[in-house]
């Protein structure tokens, strides 16, 4: 064993676990869990998925994916921090030290997506006051891309949008008080807030929605199966992406989230709840975003798949025009904003979380010293990046070649190295065992070594043979080059650096003297 470093391992388990800082009690974790969870790629990803994969026939592969993917992976990420009590690189160290660049990998994988992420979420903000007074007039696309941010494509620009940086600085002001205030009181105390107050500004968005006319068209056109959707591969591809993107695994943030969990919780019941919940939630943004849009094409004398869109297309073109048109649009704007600011801000402190736990535990910093080494710098890109006339185009990049060539490339790795590389499954499922309600065995092997890895491999590959094919978006080859393949790269290799600089030894994570006693 390694000499203990500075305030480390040779610390009791609860002073260690008090620096660190703890969810209180299980009900918190599994509301932070879900907060994470439950962001963008449900509200604005998943309908459009499911309605271009098959419709209901989507719920097969969903499920599948889900079930042999989703929930094994998630039981993984959990079994990494909860048994090793750290942030995500050093959870992996402490696994193996072979494993540690894939935690610092995923922090810059995280750091990028923070950065961009939270940039929609000062749009939404805006949108919210927006809606009160329907601001886009009879012109929803013109008012956004020319009134609101001042787009300016192609080609990058230093002119910041004054619009789009007061509510970007609002976000991150609010984002990083809540770090500062902790696990608990930060983190667990929005969520146990932001969550219901969620479920309820969009429980109420989805009735309203579906007393629209035209929502039965909607939900058709959504739910229509097209059985033949089935013996497509790309239509299982799609999958298997949402599932992952869908419940925040791969990019260390459950890892993460399970460092903070008592030691004698049942981990995997949590998570089921959690796969579960947030499943729920993707179906019902579905119902709420497909009758909307039902209306909008019955208002506009056309069919439903011509109205169909997602992402920032959905929200800030669609949406206005559906609350233009609807009786009482305000409130659906309202309330639809709004949903998306709180999702988006849960999802962002977990993301912004991976990066501040790794930093402190890298460099023995306080939480305070670390949300600001984090916080400042994560700022700084984000405005000089994305609160400029060019921003959306970057945003647009960044985001779709961190999905692919980041998060689903990790994810794959960290299978195969714990499965094949350091022989991690028995004992991290021997852990998981300990506590959990539903027990792993050869079949949670099976799936994490050899279902889980084919099939994003699969998927992995076919999106980068597309990807080579046709220049993602049409936007010019040097930015693609440098925002897209170059990001991936750049985190890649900023991880195995940082990996292997200045290592210090690992220090075991704290023995609890229950669990000494109980014979581990
Ligand atoms: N599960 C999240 C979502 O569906 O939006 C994924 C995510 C994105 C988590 C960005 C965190 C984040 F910052």
């Amino acid at each position: 064993m390694t000499t203990p470093g500075p305030g480390q391992g040779a610390a009791p388990a609860e002073t260690q676990e008090a620096r660190r800082g703890a969810f209180s009690s299980r009900k918190v974790f599994i509301l932070a869990a879900i907060g994470s969870a439950v962001g963008l790629g449900n509200i604005w990803r998943f309908p459009y998925v499911a309605y271009e994969n098959g419709g209901g026939a989507f719920v097969i592969p969903y499920l599948v994916a889900l079930l042999t993917a989703g929930l094994p992976f998630l039981f993984l990420d959990y079994a990494l921090g909860h048994k090793h009590r750290g942030s995500a690189p050093l959870s992996l160290a402490r696994e193996s030290r072979k494993a540690e660049p894939l935690g610092w990998w995923q922090v810059g994988i995280c750091f990028v997506i923070a950065v961009y992420y939270a940039v929609i979420i000062a749009y939404s903000l805006r949108y919210t006051f927006f809606s009160i007074d329907k601001a886009w007039g009879d012109d929803p696309e013109g008012y956004f891309f020319g009134d609101f941010l001042q787009a300016n494509d192609p080609g990058v620009t230093l002119d910041v949008v004054p619009g789009v940086l007061v509510p970007l600085l609002l976000v991150w002001a609010l984002v990083l008080v809540i770090m500062w205030l902790g696990v608990q009181k930060g983190i667990g105390a929005t969520s146990v807030v932001f969550i219901p107050l969620l479920v309820l500004a969009f429980g109420a968005l989805v009735v309203r929605s579906l007393f629209l006319p035209g929502a039965a068209d909607g939900l058709d056109a959504l739910f229509s199966p097209d059985w033949g959707a089935l013996t497509d591969a790309s239509v299982w591809a799609a999958a298997y992406g949402q599932i992952f993107f869908s419940l925040s695994i791969g990019f260390g943030i459950m890892i993460t989230y399970a460092s903070y969990v008592g030691r004698r919780t049942d981990m995997t019941g949590s998570g089921l709840v959690v796969g579960f919940a947030n499943s729920g939630f993707e179906l019902l943004a579905g119902i709420g975003v497909f009758a909307a849009l039902g209306f909008m094409a019955q208002a506009g004398g056309v069919a439903v798949d011509e109205v169909v869109s997602n992402g920032i297309g959905l929200a800030f073109i669609a949406f206005p025009t559906i609350i233009s048109e609807a009786a009482g649009g305000s409130l659906i704007g309202v309330l639809f904003f709004a949903s998306l600011f709180i999702a988006g801000i849960t999802s962002l402190i977990s993301i912004l979380e991976v990066v501040i736990s790794a930093v402190r535990d890298r460099f023995d910093l306080g939480r305070t010293t670390a949300v600001l080494a984090v916080g400042i710098p994560a700022t700084v890109v984000s405005v000089l990046l994305f609160s400029t006339t060019s921003g959306l185009t970057v945003l647009d990049i960044v985001d779709f070649f961190i999905n692919r060539f980041g998060i689903l490339l990790a994810a794959v790795v960290m299978m195969v190295v714990l499965a094949w590389g350091v022989r991690s499954l028995p004992s991290l499922a021997a852990h998981l065992n300990r506590h959990g309600s539903l027990k792993l065995g050869r079949v949670w092997m099976a799936l994490v070594g050899v279902v889980a890895p084919l099939a994003l491999g699969y998927v992995l590959l076919s999106e980068f043979l597309d990807t080579v094919e046709t220049p993602y978006g049409g936007h010019p080859t040097w930015m693609l080059n440098v925002f897209g393949w170059g990001t991936a790269a750049l985190v890649l290799v900023v991880g195995v650096v940082i990996a292997f600089t200045r290592r210090a030894p690992v220090t075991p994570a704290p023995v609890d003297d229950s669990e000494k006693e109980a014979g581990r």
